[in-house]
């Protein structure tokens, strides 16, 4: 995916890291490339289901936003589907909205998860989830 990225834009600068420790990721690519280490957005897109400590994922997160900057996580909502923990590596089987609002609200004082219209479906095997969008803002003033 990354070295797709590469190719359609430059203005972009793809790098691996730990979404549990952003800023240590950054420090260590910044050894070989040019990479920022605050940014507006931070964007997640059905990786947080593979975290086991999403309290420390959204930490990390605030850490690398600039003051008023933006989280915006889209994952999967509970569902029942455990072979999904063998199959495709996921920890936990999506989240409750209340579950992940409770700790939004402890790294950004505040976030209302709301369920997408669109689900993600798989159509060779007909399993499908809903999915929830949180975004997540950094106060300008320090907690
Ligand atoms: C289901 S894929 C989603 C890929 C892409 N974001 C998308 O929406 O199509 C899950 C991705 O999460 C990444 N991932 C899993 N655990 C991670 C972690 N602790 N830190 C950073 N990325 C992680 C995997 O490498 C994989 O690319």
């Amino acid at each position: 995916m990354l070295e797709v990225l590469a190719k359609r834009t430059t203005r972009i600068t793809p790098f691996v890291g730990l979404a549990e420790n952003i800023p240590e990721s950054i420090e260590q690519a910044r050894s070989h490339i040019a990479v920022p280490r605050t940014f507006d957005f931070v964007v997640s897109t059905l990786m947080l289901h593979h975290c086991p400590d999403v309290k420390k994922v959204f930490s990390s997160f605030q850490k690398v936003m600039k003051p008023g900057g933006m989280a915006i996580v889209v994952d999967l909502c509970e569902h029942p589907f455990v072979e999904f923990r063998e199959e495709m590596g996921d920890y936990h089987l999506g989240f409750k909205p209340s579950e992940i609002e409770a700790l939004a609200r402890e790294t950004f004082g505040g976030a209302k998860v709301k369920k997408l219209p669109k689900m993600c479906s798989c159509s060779a095997s007909g399993r499908s989830a809903d999915l929830f969008i949180c975004p997540m803002t950094k106060s300008n003033q320090p907690r």
